[in-house]
């Protein structure tokens, strides 16, 4: 279900599947080929969300943000596995957020992350890039091994062609009905805004 919200129609890239089951509302931008997957929540009421291309948001994850303060950005090629929340933070480039994590606001998590599994990312915590971060509440862990740089990028690439499959089965791609409609949004910081 992808609704509108006091003016704002959320903006669907390319080849998108958002299963109908789904919320996705307001102040939301989805890029090309990405998945959200069966009964996500995704609310962009009082804040901006953006999210990239070729990313997959699995079943039950809810998405949100802080009035004012914490938007949320999920850049390309990210994966959020099942029942994920994900508040008002930034997850970078090719990221795998595991199972069940919670991330909390201003969390900034670096490109080519692996989140493991349960994890609790505490407001504000910052994660270099390509390393494993682990815990309740989590730390950094170490670098990535090749093993579990190779279970992320699968990840997102499977999920890619996934969307695609439903879509042989008789889903449909999403579309928004923002085409000729001037929607508001809210403001964008450019120091976080990278897509
Ligand atoms: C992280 C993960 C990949 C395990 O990788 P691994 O190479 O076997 O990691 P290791 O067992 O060597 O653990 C490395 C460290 O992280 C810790 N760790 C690993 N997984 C953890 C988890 N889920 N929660 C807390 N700590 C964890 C280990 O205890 C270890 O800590 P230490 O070095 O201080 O002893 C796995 O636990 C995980 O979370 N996978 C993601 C699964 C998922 O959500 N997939 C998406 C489905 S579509």
């Amino acid at each position: 279900m992808i609704q509108i919200f006091q003016g704002m129609v959320p903006k669907i890239g390319q080849k998108v599947l958002i299963t109908p089951d789904a919320t996705v509302l307001g102040d939301v931008s989805v890029g090309d080929d990405t998945g959200i997957w069966f009964q996500c929540v995704i609310r962009g009421d009082v804040n901006w969300i953006e999210i990239g291309s070729r990313v997959n948001i699995q079943d039950k994850c809810c998405l949100h943000v802080t009035n004012g303060e914490w938007p949320l950005l999920i850049e390309d090629e990210v994966s959020v596995a099942h029942n994920v929340m994900l508040h008002g933070c930034t997850i970078r480039k090719g990221t795998l957020v595991g199972m069940s994590c919670t991330i909390m606001d201003g969390a900034e998590i670096g490109e080519g992350c692996l989140v493991a599994a349960g994890s609790l990312i505490k407001e504000g915590f910052k994660a270099p890039p390509h390393t494993l971060i682990a815990g309740w509440p989590a730390v950094v862990k170490r670098e990535l091994n090749q093993t579990q740089i190779e279970l992320t990028k699968n990840i997102w690439q499977r999920y890619v062609k996934y969307k695609d499959l439903y879509v042989e089965e008789g889903w449909e791609y999403s579309t928004s009905n923002a085409a000729g409609h001037d929607s508001p949004q809210f403001p964008r910081n450019q120091s976080i805004l990278r897509l």
